[in-house]
């Protein structure tokens, strides 16, 4: 591996990798790799995959998180129209010079949640990949930020959102699902059990099309290797309750 670049990020130094063997390109930031491509953008991450194809219906989707920028690439590749949001404005340049994220995308940068409290335009395809060193899932996608990304959504449309999981007793996933959910969406985790800190994707779509959304997620889990399990959320309490014992 060789470096082409280090550069201040918003969370931390930002260093673009190149594989000397493969000419493979990795956005590294802190500790933690955001994305992973061929040098023209093709992501290198099933979950990234995932989500192009889940959003393959959509038309106008809207993108919280460039990072390398390979999902905005590759749905922007794919026919759609993509806006993309993110805090670290060199996250723009760096995908344009380093992984081929064409020009035209529109670029916004901004806070994901001061974004969406600002947004009035509805996005038939929503992909949320937010990330990177100390960001917490849990305290970031509260049920009010849960619900100005639903809110952002146009009738019929669809979420798709990354998140990391530590372990299987991490229930920030079924937290943030059944949020996500509302009264007309039905949402679904897609998981791989038993492994730690593995990426999770939480799915959304229009509830009452029982039928249709079983196809499609049905069509969705082929696209996925068989360590992916589907399973819908469970229904935690965000409220923690004290528990008194008595001691004999
Ligand atoms: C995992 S990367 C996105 C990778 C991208 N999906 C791809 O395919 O290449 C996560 C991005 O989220 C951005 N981010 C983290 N916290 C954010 C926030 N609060 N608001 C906006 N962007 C944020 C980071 O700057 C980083 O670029």
């Amino acid at each position: 591996m060789k470096i082409l670049g280090r550069f201040k990020g918003k969370l931390g130094e930002i260093a673009i990798w190149e594989s000397e063997r493969t000419g493979d390109r990795l956005y590294r930031e802190g500790e933690i790799f955001q994305s992973e491509s061929s040098a023209t953008g093709e992501s290198r991450l099933p979950y990234v995959k995932m989500m192009e194809v889940f959003l393959g219906d959509a038309k106008n989707v809207l993108l919280l998180g460039c990072g390398g920028g390979n999902l905005a690439t590759m749905l922007v590749r794919s026919g759609k129209n993509v806006t993309v949001v993110d805090h670290s404005p060199i996250s723009f340049d760096l995908a344009k010079r380093f992984f081929g994220m064409p020009k035209e995308i529109s670029c916004f940068v901004a806070d994901f949640r001061e974004y969406l409290a600002a947004e009035t335009r509805s996005f038939d395809g929503i992909a949320v990949d937010v990330g990177g060193p100390g960001f917490c899932y849990e305290e970031q996608f509260n049920p009010s930020t849960c619900h100005s990304i639903t809110a952002r959504l146009s009738r019929g449309g669809r979420i798709i959102l990354n998140m990391l999981v530590a372990t299987d007793f991490d229930a920030a996933p079924d937290l943030i699902a059944s949020d996500l959910s509302e009264d007309h969406l039905s949402s679904w985790i897609f998981d791989r059990p038993g492994l730690l800190n593995r990426n999770a994707l939480l799915a959304c779509l229009p509830k009452g099309r029982r039928t249709a959304n079983k196809h499609y997620m049905a069509k969705f889990s082929r696209t996925t290797d068989e360590l992916w399990t589907l399973r819908r959320p469970r229904r935690p309490s965000h409220h923690s309750q004290a528990v008194v014992v008595e001691i004999a």
